[in-house]
């Protein structure tokens, strides 16, 4: 038995692909079928895959619902976190997609599940990238405030929702947390952020996001240890396609 976790699957069975880096990367040549490969040979049914947003291009639940089967086909418990992108899944309608696809995928958001004795906490998260303007040598040369003001509010959102998730569990008597973020946890220039603070606080053992994909982003955040705990990014490309095993 083993956990697992992978993000950014971008499928588009249904629906027209909008990333230029999608269509000539080789990375993502027939990803879908290299992705089922490796899912097949590496997970049993009792593993669990927690797949951390960004599943479709497709704009609706209709557009979306190949590439949902799809995901359900693959062997294990599925989990599913937000994306970005996934404009299928509004957050406050997530008992609905619970109910549609019960006994086959968990949607988790403002909820948490379990592994072994780990309660597995997450949300979309959100990075606080655009309101600065970098050089090429790295330095900011411009703010933009009232930008800063509507990041400000999306990211206190998503700590609140990340704080429901822990506290539910805790409730429960949870005390070890696996974290799952789409977004990195912090920007490029922060060393900490609310999601670094909130994994320390729960002590949270190991933070997953994804998002970052192509070479150039890999590195926009932590890898590795950092105050206490295990960053490490999932991103599908970043990990061809192999799922990242989180716990035995
Ligand atoms: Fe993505
Ligand atoms: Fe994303």
């Amino acid at each position: 038995m083993a956990l697992y976790a992978i993000g950014d699957l971008h499928l588009h069975y249904q629906s027209v692909l909008k990333a230029p880096g999608q269509l000539k990367d080789r990375v993502w040549k027939n990803h879908e079928e290299k992705f089922k490969k490796n899912c097949e040979k590496l997970l049993s049914p009792e593993d669990t895959l927690v797949l951390m947003g960004d599943h479709s291009w497709g704009k609706n639940l209709a557009e979306c619902e190949k590439d949902l089967e799809y995901i359900c086909d693959l062997p294990g418990r599925k989990i599913l976190t937000r994306g970005n992108h996934d404009m299928f899944w509004d957050a406050k309608k997530t008992a609905q997609l619970n109910e549609l696809y019960r006994q086959r995928l968990v949607f988790l958001q403002d909820s948490y599940e379990t592994y072994r004795d780990y309660a597995l906490v997450g949300t979309k998260g959100y990075t606080f990238e655009g309101p600065f303007l970098v050089d090429r040598r790295g330095r900011v040369v411009d703010w933009d405030e009232a930008e800063e003001a509507h990041a400000k509010k999306l990211v206190n959102r998503e700590l609140s929702r990340l704080r429901t998730s822990f506290e539910l569990a805790k409730a429960d008597g949870y005390r070890k947390f696996i974290m799952f973020l789409h977004y990195p946890p912090t920007n490029i220039l922060e060393e900490r952020s609310g999601f670094t603070d909130m994994a320390e606080e729960y002590g949270a053992e190991q933070v997953i996001y994804a998002h970052c994909h192509g070479e150039s982003r890999f590195h926009d955040s932590i890898q590795g240890e950092f105050r206490g705990r295990l960053y490490r990014l999932a991103s599908g490309d970043f990990l061809k396609w192999q799922p990242l095993q989180i716990l035995e």
